[in-house]
Parts: structure tokens; sequence; C-alpha cells
């Protein structure tokens, strides 16, 4: 019997961007999965918006992760046959939310992660860091709670990880949604309002930024990074 997560006690609040690190096995992917609804806890309770997601039906439960929670994974689990573009406009129409109407909110996204050029490309015609973009876009298309990310930069070099993850950071910010960020990378534990350090299935250390900075924060994100591919002239 493996006790993946013991006694793990932790709220997030709306627009609160939180790191968790630590090392293999410690849990972290356990306590995202409970969060998701991919995993139900043994004992314990996990609500979102106030809600028991161990209470709720299948149907409850597909229309929350559809509506209230986005994934962002290592892999960026694309579609290859689809473009950048229709990508982030599937999660959409799945939605019910008409052609026009998803393909202009998926423009958006592609434009405010730094894509606009790259709308019409295969995701095997992207950058490891671009794929990883649209897969932000993706997750965010329906305005969800919680964006929860497991390890989202452990497939890309330091500086390219960094700059995604900045990017899920201000658009997370922009749309007040919640985000959980797995990462080894202690640049982007720099960010975190709220950091969780675990081990053996244990919080081992928790650090806060007090609500009312947070709160400051959302209402004064910076405005999104250069494209770190734009500056550089391109042969195309
Ligand atoms: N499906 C599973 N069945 C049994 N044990 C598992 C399963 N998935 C993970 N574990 C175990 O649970 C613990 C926590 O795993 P995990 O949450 O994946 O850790 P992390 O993401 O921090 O590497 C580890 O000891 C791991 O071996
Ligand atoms: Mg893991």
């Amino acid at each position: 019997m493996v006790e993946a997560l013991r006694g793990v006690s932790l709220t997030l609040h709306e627009g609160e961007f939180m790191v968790v690190m630590g090392p293999s096995g410690s849990g972290k992917t356990t306590l995202l999965n409970i969060i998701g609804t991919l995993d139900k806890p043994t004992s314990g309770q996990a609500l979102i918006d106030g809600e028991d997601i161990a209470r709720m039906s299948d149907k409850q439960l597909t229309k929350l992760r559809r509506f209230k929670i986005g994934f962002v994974f290592q892999f960026h689990n694309l579609i290859p046959v689809l473009s950048a573009l229709e990508n982030v406009q599937l999660p959409l129409l799945t939605a019910g939310l008409g052609h026009k109407k998803s393909e202009d909110r998926a423009s958006e996204l592609l434009d405010r992660v730094g894509l606009r050029d790259r709308v019409d490309h295969l995701p095997d015609e992207l950058s490891g860091g671009e794929q990883q973009r649209v897969a932000i876009a993706r997750a965010l298309a329906n305005r969800p709670r919680i964006v929860l990310a497991d390890e989202p930069t452990g497939d890309l070099d330091t500086k390219t990880g960094s700059d995604v993850v900045q990017i899920m950071y201000a658009l997370a910010k922009q749309e007040r949604t919640a985000v959980i960020v797995v990462t080894h990378d202690p640049i982007i534990a720099e960010r975190a309002d709220v950091l969780l350090e675990m081990r053996d299935g244990r919080i081992v250390e928790t650090m806060r930024e007090p609500l009312s900075k947070v709160k400051h924060m959302v209402r004064a994100v910076e405005p999104m990074p250069p494209d770190p591919g734009r500056s550089v002239s391109q042969p195309n």
C-alpha cells in the first residue's frame, strides 16, 4: 500500500499562482490528479468552488473538467493533424461555442501567447516552446477557474521553460485563473504567490504571499513579454 499523500491540506484562491516543488515520488502528480478529478482520495475532501468533487456524478465531473479545470502536461498532447488554431478551438467547440466565436477566441488566445503568426501551423511545425504555448492557450480556452500544469517545462531548455511559464503566469493573471505548476525550476518558484515543498506525501514547507498582495498583483499584471522568437529575424 502506497500512501501517496498524507494529511495534505491547502487552499488556493482566485488568481493565485501556486508552485509545487519536491523530489520525484513525493506526491506532486497525485495532488494535481486529485484536484483535477482524475484520481479520488481514499479519505479527505477536495472542494472546487465549495463543491466536494467526490460527491459528483460522472456527468457533473465531465462538466467540471470541461469548464472549470484546464490541464497543461509535460508533453503538450496536441492533436497532430489539427493546426494550432484548431487545437485551441476544439475545447471551445466541444463546450458548445459556435464556429465563428470559437475561432475568434482561439485566435485571440494564440495572439496573447505570442503565436499570431503560427495559427495555421501543425504541432510538428512548431518548436517545443511554441507547442507548449499552444497547450497553455488550449488549457485557458474555456476560462477555467483553475489550471493544473504538471512539469510543463520538463521537456524544454531552461530559458524556453521560463518564458513559457512567464506567459502562463501573465495570461492566468489576466484571466484571474488560479494556477498550480509543478516544477523544479527555482526561477519559476520565485514568481509563486504560494510555494509548496513536498516530501513523502506531505507538505514540508509553505510560503504564501499575503492575499492583499496577490490581489494587487492581479490588478497590476505586467504586459505580455515579447515573443522570444520575434527578436531574431527568421528566414521564412
Ligand atoms: N497508480 C499508482 N499506483 C500506486 N502507486 C502509485 C501510483 N502512481 C504513483 N504511485 C506512487 O505514489 C507516490 C507518489 O507518486 P507521484 O504523485 O507520481 O509523485 P511525483 O509526481 O511527486 O513524482 C510514489 O511513491 C509513486 O510510486
Ligand atoms: Mg509527477
